[in-house]
């Protein structure tokens, strides 16, 4: 092969291109295994990090999963961020029907976050320390977040806090979605994160998901302007869950095809370009494995290699914005 894979471009860059893993693809699929190590240098776990199937009681870590997602990078020489240590979703029962008071919450997330964090200590080297924090109009049980009710918003502080002294080593990062163009979503992260590092909190990153679609697709230079704008933080930005859903978009379906490359070609053009950059992740391997159709009730094509694994027009684009 005469064009270099993706990761060679993404490493000549002092990138990581990553992907979402799913860890029964990975176990069972050879031919998953075989291309997520070709093409990509680095990967999150899309839910083997989670409190949930982490923790399927309070007296039980369960590492199975994420253990064999972080050998496999290992393996392969690839980075693993991990994803997501306080989040309003993805928690087990005997958490959120717990009837539990302030100061157990407080104690359930501390034991949580050392144990996790320094179970993999030195081998996950980011973490998505609090993901999607914010209240918003559009989702209302992230107001309801059993951590921000149940222990208030100092758990964000705590959460960092708690996070850098199991591996001072690790980067830790906000992550959030609907904020890649900029506007009021953007201004909360804002000022969210600039409270955080006036408080002396650890706080190395923030992380924009990069969820969107051919009608959603963010401008190029407000998202140029949203990635400078937390750099002059001192803060390192990554796009950390990106898939390109082609629903709602106009046309056939070849000229959907080539709109998405076009906007996977934006999107690795911000990351390439951005100060403080640290990389792009997409959210899955394979259309087969993307979590869009089941998330939206629609069919869908997100990401870079469709259901049979052949590369779309969207790989060649990245490709190219990877070149420079
Ligand atoms: C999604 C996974 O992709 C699905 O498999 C799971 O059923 C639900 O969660 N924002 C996030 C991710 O931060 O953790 C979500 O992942 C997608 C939206």
């Amino acid at each position: 092969m005469t064009t270099p894979l993706l990761r060679a471009l993404a490493a000549g860059r002092g990138l990581t291109i990553g992907a979402a893993v799913d860890a029964a693809a990975l176990r069972d699929d050879a031919r998953y295994r075989a291309l997520l190590a070709r093409e990509f240098n680095g990967v999150t776990p899309e839910n083997a990090l989670k409190f949930a199937p982490l923790r399927p009681r309070r007296d039980r870590f369960d590492f199975a999963e994420a253990e064999a997602i972080v050998a496999f990078a290992a393996a392969h020489g690839m980075r693993v961020r991990g994803h997501a240590l306080a989040w309003h979703r993805a928690l087990p029962d005997w958490l959120t029907a717990g009837g539990f008071g302030r100061e157990e919450l407080t104690a359930i997330l501390r034991e949580h976050i050392a144990t996790v964090v320094g179970h993999f200590r030195g081998r996950v080297t980011a973490w998505d320390v609090v993901n999607e924090g914010l209240p918003v109009a559009h989702d209302p049980a992230r107001a309801a977040s059993v951590w921000l009710r149940g222990i208030g918003p100092a758990y964000l502080d705590l959460a960092f806090r708690w996070a850098h002294a199991a591996d001072p080593g690790a980067r830790l990062f906000y992550n959030d979605d609907g904020a890649e163009g900029g506007g009021a979503k953007a201004a909360a992260i804002d000022a969210l994160v600039r409270g955080l590092l006036a408080r002396g909190v650890p706080l190395h990153g923030v992380g924009l998901q990069g969820h969107v679609g051919l009608a959603t697709a963010p401008d190029p230079g407000a998202l140029a302007a949203t990635l400078r704008g937390f750099a002059a933080l001192g803060l390192a930005t990554e796009l950390t869950e990106v898939d390109v859903r082609l629903q709602g978009g106009n046309g056939t379906p070849e000229e959907r095809l080539t709109a998405q490359a076009g906007v996977y070609r934006d999107l690795g053009l911000a990351a390439c370009a951005a100060p403080r950059r640290a990389g792009l992740t997409v959210w899955g391997v394979t259309d087969r494995h993307s979590w869009i159709p089941g998330h939206t009730g629609r069919p869908d094509a997100p990401l870079l290699f469709d259901a049979g694994y052949a590369p779309k027009p969207a790989y060649a684009a990245l490709r190219e914005a990877l070149r420079g």
